[in-house]
């Protein structure tokens, strides 16, 4: 059983495709420990009530500062005992202890295609207005493990979202989010609870083996 804590901040779309998945793959080997928001009162913390896996916040506005934020955020990380951390929608940058205590244990949804549109400030709405100001026809979301960058870890799965002509950010974010986000999170953690996923000189490998057993 691969023991999963996700991390949210917000409205909790990609931790709802988790439960989901979570739900209808019984044989898919993973169970949701914990959820963690660093904000009170969103909707992701709604949908892990309603789907009976214990959530908490840990919020820098409860810290006098950042080093004592980022202190209880891995306290509470390393109470859930997760074999991988999955960063939904977490908008906080994951300090570099806790990425060294979870080394390729962490991995992160960006909603582009890595290595265009990322790095600092590149997040939420952000990304789609530079994608629709840039005037590329393809963009799309990247599943990557997290290492002490900023969307520079090795790359899981990727997923290709053609722009419409007449594309608004919010529209594009939305499209990305349904067509490509939702279904690669959970698809890399079911590729990573099958153990079928590792990391040599860099890049990630997929076991061919579980490749036929788990659609592409
Ligand atoms: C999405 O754009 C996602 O790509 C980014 O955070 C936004 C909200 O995600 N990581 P969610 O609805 O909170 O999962």
């Amino acid at each position: 059983m691969l023991n999963i804590t996700v991390l949210v901040s917000g409205g909790g779309t990609n931790l709802q495709a988790i439960l989901d998945w979570v739900r209808e793959t019984p044989d898919g080997n993973v169970k949701i420990a914990s959820v963690i928001s660093n904000n009170y009162g969103v909707r992701a913390l709604e949908r892990a009530e309603k789907a009976g896996v214990p959530s908490r916040v840990v919020s820098p506005k409860d810290f006098d500062d950042r080093a004592s934020f980022h202190e209880a955020l891995l306290a509470a990380v390393n109470e859930s005992e997760p074999d991988l951390v999955v960063l939904a929608g977490f908008l906080v940058s994951i300090p570099s202890e806790m990425v060294r205590a979870y080394p390729n244990r962490i991995i992160n949804i960006h909603p582009s295609l890595i290595p265009a549109f990322c790095g600092k400030g590149y997040y939420g709405l952000r990304v789609h207005e530079a994608v629709l100001a840039r005037g590329v026809r393809v963009t799309g979301a990247t599943v990557h493990f997290v290492d002490e960058g900023t969307d520079t870890g090795p790359i899981i799965l990727q997923k290709p979202v053609a722009v419409a002509q007449d594309d608004t950010p919010e529209k594009l974010q939305r499209r990305v989010m349904e067509e490509a986000e939702w279904e690669i999170l959970p698809r890399a953690i079911g590729l990573i609870a099958a153990g079928a996923v590792s990391v040599r000189d860099g890049r990630v490998w997929i076991d061919g083996a579980n490749r036929e057993r788990i659609k592409e």
